[in-house]
């Protein structure tokens, strides 16, 4: 399933980032590929663990706890520190499939990643391509979204960001371990959230059909769920 999740951070917040991110020192995207994407792969990133990756990471991971919208469609376990990237004069990322396991440098942490995350720091009008592209069985998607937005997609996907041929693409992009491995259970789970709250705010508190729903979602999760 893939998931759009509007203004994530606010136009202010955004506006915050990048001038953290402009005075910020970049370096070669490479250096959080593996060996098949880097061949693919032409960026800039904030280096990993840099106090100006670290400081609107933070920024990110806190919007995203506020967000009903994430935790009810990702079901996060374990979040990877925001990274950031940036694509100007040509610069793209081929096909490719992220790595399944992710280590934190320097660290014991890693994770599973189970789904892809972007969140667009430019708006759409300040450079041209730059689209991430995902495929799946219903074919390809292009996304290109306001500044504040984030996608959220399975990282079994296979998929590319085409050439930036104007201005600058800025992006935090990030990986995470879900409590629901599999994409079809999760996205189950997010239909049925999803229509309890509809019915729960059409219904009088305490609906018996909403609370036996509401069993039934948190039953679901036990069964499907690690924590
Ligand atoms: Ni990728």
């Amino acid at each position: 399933m893939m998931l759009r999740i509007p203004a994530v951070l606010t136009k202010q917040q955004v506006a915050q980032c990048r001038q953290v991110m402009d005075a910020a020192e970049w370096v070669d995207g490479n250096v959080t590929a593996g060996h098949q994407s880097a061949l693919a792969k032409k960026n800039m990133q904030l280096p990993e663990g840099s106090v100006a990756a670290r400081q609107v990471g933070e920024l990110v991971l806190d919007a995203l706890e506020r967000s009903p919208l994430f935790i009810s469609g990702a079901l996060p376990l374990k979040v990877f520190p925001p990274l950031f990237n940036r694509y100007a004069g040509g610069e793209s990322f081929g096909n490719h499939v992220d790595n399944a396991i992710r280590p934190l440098a320097g660290s014991d942490f890693r994770i599973r990643t189970d789904l892809s995350c972007t969140l667009f720091l430019a708006e759409p009008e300040e450079y041209d391509g730059g689209e991430l592209v995902v495929e799946d069985t219903y074919g390809e998607h292009r996304v290109k979204l306001p500044a504040g937005d984030m996608v959220l997609y399975p990282s079994t996907s296979l998929h590319r960001v085409t050439e930036v041929t104007r201005g600058a693409r800025v992006a935090s992009f990030f990986w995470l371990q879900s409590m629901v491995r599999d994409d079809g259970q999760r996205s189950l789970l997010f239909q049925l959230d999803t229509s309890i709250q509809q019915l729960a705010a059409e219904k009088t508190h305490g609906d018996p059909a909403v609370v036996q729903l509401t069993a039934i979602y948190h039953n679901l999760l036990r069964r499907w769920a690690d924590s």
